[in-house]
């Protein structure tokens, strides 16, 4: 498999397996940045926590990011003030802005490649949605500029400037962040109870527990099997190609992003839903042809990301009936600085602080959007396919991935290897592939 810029060459200290009975304030399920970053909020509050994590830390997404740091989630904020209305829009924006702040603080202290960018969202086809998002932004407060010509060599038809965002290497201020911080490998949680969880070889008792797992994998609660698909996409890292200052993303789904980390250029897109055809490197390779004839690959890799139903993701109480289960999902390709956003919050809930941004996020918000609708098709249709290789989480029929070579799940997003051994969840298990 491809490794990442982040992940190549990166000396990851190693933690042992959990055996045995163990007690804790707050259990927290997976070892990526959200997991990390709320379990140092929370011992820095004096809360004694665990991390588990079913593998090694920060090997999952985290690993695989293009480490963006912004507010600017795509057009988001004009469609977000007609939903759900200006203040919980401007609510949005605030806590984003609190988790870029909350960066800039910590990266005084920590060293890790942290540079003040600007970040695009470009338009290829439509001058009039950036007109409408710079309005929108206006309405919010924010100094968002109109741009008819951006660094990248494309044509475009204008794009939203959001000054002073940033872009940083994940792990460098991870591994300095997970210093002192309780944490178990090799531990794959099996089940949960209220208060309670199991992996293979060990129990925890705790007060409460975060599910931080990228997909949440307790399906008895929350109904995340029908608010979360997941959507996989592709990077090449470029050297030979031009600083193209600053950090560009498309505003259409499949289009491309861009951002530099040193020398290279980190060029993003070819993505579809997990299981699908979509363009993946190929698309990437072609268009670096065509536009950077010269430069030279030096990195490819692929990441997934769990998409929600309205574009604001699943943070607090995992469900209604489970005071004391909480969830952090669905970041929707913004994960780096959502993750902030989620370990502020869910820090304060947990050590009953009131917090501003709780409603904005809620996970118990109305599942009644256009998304709903179309991941049932997705399901049904999966389900009635006739095929024995089957996904072990509710039972759809599995695609074989030829770039990949890998067998992945249309329905939600599970991932394994060509026999059959679980690579991304929410499934628990290996598939049987006969
Ligand atoms: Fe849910 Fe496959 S991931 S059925």
């Amino acid at each position: 498999m491809s490794k990442s810029v982040w992940i190549e060459g990166t000396e990851f200290p190693k933690y042992q397996k959990l055996q045995g009975k163990i007690k804790t304030d707050v259990l927290i399920i997976g070892g990526g940045i959200s997991g990390i970053l709320c379990s140092y909020f929370l011992k820095q509050s004096g809360v004694d926590t665990i991390l588990v994590e079913a593998g090694r830390i920060c090997r999952g997404v985290t690993g695989n990011t293009t480490a963006k740091l912004t507010s600017q989630h795509g057009l988001i904020y004009d469609k977000m003030i007609q939903s759900v209305g200006k203040e919980m829009a401007g609510r949005y924006l605030e806590a984003n802005e609190h988790a870029l702040e909350k960066y800039r603080q910590l990266a005084k202290k920590i060293y890790c490649d942290f540079e003040k960018k600007d970040s695009f969202i470009y338009s290829l086809s439509s001058r009039s949605k950036i007109e409408r998002e710079v309005e929108a932004l206006t309405q919010l407060g924010v100094a968002a500029e109109f741009c008819e010509d951006i660094s990248i060599p494309l044509s475009i038809r204008g794009a939203v400037k959001f000054p002073n965002q940033a872009q940083f290497n994940p792990l460098m201020f991870l591994l300095e962040i997970v210093k002192g911080l309780k944490i178990y490998e090799y531990t794959f949680i099996k089940d949960i109870a209220p208060h309670k969880a199991w992996s293979d070889e060990g129990e925890i008792t705790a007060d409460k527990i975060i599910v931080a797992t990228h997909f949440p994998f307790l399906n008895k609660h929350g109904s995340y099997f029908l608010k979360l698909y997941q959507d996989r996409s592709y990077v090449i890292a470029l050297k030979n190609a031009e600083d193209v200052h600053g950090m560009y993303m498309d505003e259409e789904k499949m289009g491309k992003s861009f951002r530099n980390y040193k020398d290279l250029l980190l060029i993003g897109g070819g993505s579809h839903r997990t299981g699908k055809a979509g363009g993946n490197w190929e698309e990437l390779r072609a268009f670096a042809k065509q536009y950077f004839p010269t430069a030279k690959e030096m990195y490819a890799w692929a990441t997934q990301d769990c998409m929600s139903l309205d574009q604001i993701p699943y943070i607090g109480r995992y469900s209604k009936r489970t005071p004391d289960l909480f969830v952090a999902s669905g970041y929707n390709k913004w994960g780096m600085t959502t993750s902030m956003v989620a370990a502020m919050l869910l820090s304060d809930l947990i050590i009953g602080k009131k917090n501003e941004w709780e409603e904005v996020f809620s996970p118990s918000r109305s599942i009644l959007k256009p998304q709903l609708f179309i991941n049932g098709v997705e399901a049904t249709k999966n389900l009635l396919t006739p095929t024995t290789k089957r996904c072990p989480h509710l039972g759809c029929a599995l695609k074989w991935n030829p770039t990949e070579h890998t067998w992945d799940c249309p329905c939600h997003g599970s991932r394994f290897e060509k026999d059959g051994k679980i690579i991304n969840n929410p499934a628990t298990g290996n598939a049987k592939i006969k």
